[in-house]
């Protein structure tokens, strides 16, 4: 995989000239948009950069942007690959060590989430604190995917605490409520069944998902800051009061829409070197 990375890496500086983004943004379901909140940006279809291929599920554009905030540059992945889609985990890994070859710090993954915790309302933030990884396997698995990763890597704090704080602070000072709550990652791509989500909730887990976790565990192993957010776009499965579908993320975020851009762009437009 490292030469194609490094293929996508000559790629994009043939495009976009050399740079490097202190902080790489990868939008889950529902986040897409948010890139409106940014006055100009570059655009390639994933389809163009060796190595990537075009998300399969609705609601994920397959582009990757590149756009400017506070004189720095932001790389921001529109659309992911989850597990479900069955690929295995090359197209996870591949943008979070495409993101690292480019010299990215801060990693800021996003997902719609189902909520298990009684405090969550549908269309609510939570800041991932820790995960629950349920996913059948760990894209950890098998040879070193890079140099820089150790064979053991240590997870005690895989959700950098003073980016944790950085978002619950641009929440209070935007009057926005963000949790702070565990993640339960599973492959999907069924939802899961009212007695899972009791299991769950018994367990610890505050929100429910089919993402994000193995981006996490990857850049953690890297050693880059990690820093998670969920719209929590549904009730789990039990909780609320009907089926539950894919549309739900995508109403929801619409309504949540503004609060999500407010708290990227504000956050995107701080520095975030030396751990500050
Ligand atoms: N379960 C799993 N994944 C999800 C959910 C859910 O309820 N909502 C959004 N993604």
């Amino acid at each position: 995989m490292q030469a194609t990375i490094e293929k996508a890496v000559s790629f994009i500086h043939r495009e976009w000239g050399t740079f490097s983004p202190m902080t790489t943004l990868i939008c889950g379901s529902g986040w897409g948009e948010v890139t409106q909140a940014f006055s100009s940006m570059q655009t390639l279809p994933y389809s163009d950069i060796p190595g990537m291929s075009k998300p399969t599920v609705s609601g994920h554009a397959g582009k990757l942007l590149l756009v400017e905030q506070n004189d720095q540059k932001i790389l921001i992945f529109q659309g992911r690959r989850h597990f479900y889609e069955g690929a295995g985990w090359g197209p996870i890994q591949f943008p979070v060590l495409l993101a690292y070859a480019l010299g990215t710090k801060v990693l800021f993954l996003t997902n719609a989430a189902g909520g298990i915790s009684s405090d969550f309302q549908v269309g609510d933030l939570m800041v991932l604190e820790d995960h629950l990884n349920f996913m059948p396997g760990n894209p950890l698995i098998g040879p070193i995917l890079h140099p820089d990763i150790p064979r053991f890597p240590d997870q005690s704090e895989v959700y950098d605490r003073t980016l944790q704080d950085q978002i619950l602070k641009i929440g209070s000072f935007h009057h926005i409520k963000i949790h702070q709550g565990c993640y339960l990652a599973l492959s999907g791509p069924g939802f899961e069944t009212p007695a899972e989500i009791k299991a769950f909730a018994n367990l610890g887990a505050d929100a429910v998902g089919m993402s994000t976790v193995p981006e996490a565990m990857i850049a953690n192993a890297l050693g880059m800051r990690v820093v998670g957010l969920s719209c929590i776009s549904n009730l789990a499965a039990g909780k609320g009061i009907h089926p539950l579908s894919h549309q739900d993320v995508e109403n929801t975020s619409i309504q949540a829409l503004p609060k999500m851009k407010k708290i990227i762009l504000e956050f995107t437009s701080k520095k975030h070197h030396n751990n500050s």
